[in-house]
């Protein structure tokens, strides 16, 4: 089957809807996505969204905190752009009906405060910003006629059409367009083509690619791999944010101790009650995340305890009920009540701040494929994100990618190309017997405690070395076996996975120093000024692939 739209967006966080949103006023938009429309990233965001509106802050504060944060990295013009029109498209997001709270009995935004941010800056819904933001974009775009949805959809690739201009044997140019994907209906077992003027991967982040993550099951880097196999220039892939505070349960999946409690008061301690972050850094707990995770993982290496703890006992309960009702709520229903003891707590892998490497249009290096979100890396983050910057970065990108489209879209229409061969075939889905199944079992498995234990908090040239190794192992394992095992969900993730794994650990091992979220303990320093750039990964011509099983036409 083939589908045709002006704009194929992957993915439903608030990247994508924001994009198709502003984009149906213009064209047909697509929004695949491969679970439930609600299951994304955006959605279990906690925190919120950092945005200057408060009287005693300013543009060039947050712009100061960004770039602190960024650790030499950020790209200073994406930093003004994001923070200098931030406040336009937040009040969007108030128009479209996001109720984010108030100060009590004010008419003004009750602004939290995170880790490396100088003022009180930070919007909020309770501590389920995401859910609100999703809940009224979804909303939105399920009234819009020119938005389909197609719910349980997998990209497999992206359709990439080659032109070069040669004279004799040497290319003297090269542009690669893309015009749409192939996609793994899961339900139904075949794969569609999808034909679009322009692709739009909001694909979220890779926090699966580690064993422990704040990230829900669909954060598996499909976008990364997507872009990278289809020739997109990635970059700075070894900046992974350890979030300090994920709890620490063995019934709690992915669940995160939003920042936001320790703005409003809490304390790291460890289990004889002492609390260590002066130790660390004059911010105390409200150091940047870096340096509060790794100071944790210093803190439970040196100790042997298997978390440290985060104390909110010494505020109102009334307050913490109200402020923190979802984590108030499933702390109490695992037998902790943070009205009273300090919750246990470890890092996790919870942000991406390198992707896709992009314009200040989200542009990538392939034309007609736009990356925004946590798949992308627009240059905003640097070497570390500032927390709460990334849903404000997502609408930023979003709306400057629908500017550029719009731009566009009349000659795209106009554009006489090639047919796109049509994909589809019966498969076997998640769900059908194969002895084999045990090897994507395996593997997943094996990928995420190797990245934890050797591509983790604190990295060292051996580690690195070593996990190289195994991963390439793996792909190759891969690559023997694959065409052997139907299609699946879970085989695709695990392609991506594991190629993610190898580009991070590929970045992480080209920056020989330590700068932001990368700390290996073999270059402890910060390089010199010859460090101060991006690390750029792409598929060299030579480089061999995994394939997927051959698809064969019905
Ligand atoms: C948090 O609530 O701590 C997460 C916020 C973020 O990662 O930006």
């Amino acid at each position: 089957m083939k589908n045709q739209f002006d704009y194929l967006v992957v993915g439903s966080g608030i990247a994508g809807l924001t994009f198709a949103l502003k984009a149906a006023k213009t064209g047909t938009v697509a929004i695949v996505t491969k679970k439930d429309k609600l299951e994304t990233n955006t959605n279990y965001a906690q925190g919120g969204i950092a945005c200057v509106l408060a009287q005693d802050d300013s543009f060039d504060l947050h712009i100061k905190d960004t770039l602190e944060s960024g650790d030499g990295l950020c790209h200073p013009e994406v930093v003004d752009l994001v923070v200098k029109t931030g406040p336009e498209r937040v009040r969007e997001l108030v128009k479209l009906g996001v109720a984010f709270n108030l100060e009590t009995g004010a008419n003004a935004f009750d602004l939290g405060r995170e880790g490396g941010h100088s003022r009180n800056r930070i919007l909020h819904a309770q501590d389920m910003t995401g859910r609100a933001v999703e809940k009224v974009l979804m909303a939105a775009a399920e009234s819009e006629p020119n938005i389909a949805i197609f719910e349980n959809h997998l990209v497999l690739d992206l359709i990439i059409q080659h032109q070069s201009m040669r004279a004799g044997a040497v290319d003297l140019y090269q542009q690669d367009t893309c015009r749409g994907a192939y996609v793994l209906d899961i339900a139904a077992g075949q794969i569609h083509t999808f034909v679009a003027n322009a692709v739009l991967l909001c694909t979220g982040g890779a926090g699966k690619v580690y064993l422990y993550t704040s990230n829900p099951d669909v954060a598996t880097g499909d976008g990364l791999a997507i872009a990278y196999r289809a020739g997109a220039k990635l970059a700075n892939l070894e900046f992974v944010q350890f979030h300090p505070t994920c709890l620490y349960h063995p019934a709690a999946k992915n669940f995160l101790i939003s920042e936001a409690v320790r703005g409003e008061g809490a304390r790291l301690i460890d289990k004889r009650g002492r609390a260590f972050m002066e130790k660390y850094h004059p911010l105390k707990d409200l150091a940047f995340r870096d340096i509060v995770a790794r100071a944790i993982d210093a803190e439970m290496k040196t100790s042997g305890d298997d978390c440290v703890f985060l104390d909110i006992t010494h505020r109102d309960r009334h307050f913490l009920m109200k402020r923190f009702p979802n984590i108030y709520e499933k702390c109490l229903s695992l037998g902790i009540d943070i009205t009273k003891d300090p919750i246990p707590v470890v890092p996790a892998a919870h942000y991406m701040c390198g992707g896709i490497l992009t314009n200040c249009s989200a542009r990538t290096t392939i034309d007609n494929l736009y990356a925004i979100g946590e798949c992308a890396c627009t240059g905003l983050h640097g070497a570390n994100r500032l927390a709460s910057n990334s849903l404000l970065e997502a609408m930023v990108f979003s709306h400057a990618a629908v500017v550029e489209c719009a731009e566009r879209l009349e000659s795209w229409r106009n554009r006489v190309l090639p047919e796109v061969p049509d994909y589809s075939r019966k498969i076997a889905v998640e769900n059908s017997s194969n002895s084999e199944m045990v090897m994507i079992a395996h593997n997943w498995d094996f990928i995420r405690r190797l990245m934890w234990n050797y591509v983790g908090i604190v990295r060292t040239d051996k580690r690195l070395a070593l996990a190289l190794t195994h991963i390439l192992q793996i792909k190759m394992e891969l690559k023997e076996h694959m065409p052997n095992i139907p299609l699946s969900s879970d085989l695709v993730e695990l392609q991506g996975l594991a190629l993610v794994a190898e580009l991070i650990i590929r970045c992480a091992v080209q920056r020989k120093e330590s700068r932001g979220l990368h700390f290996n303990v073999d270059h402890p320093e910060k390089g010199g000024s010859d460090w101060l750039k991006d690390t750029v990964v792409i598929k060299s011509a030579a480089e061999e692939f995994l394939s997927l099983p051959a698809v064969q036409n019905d």
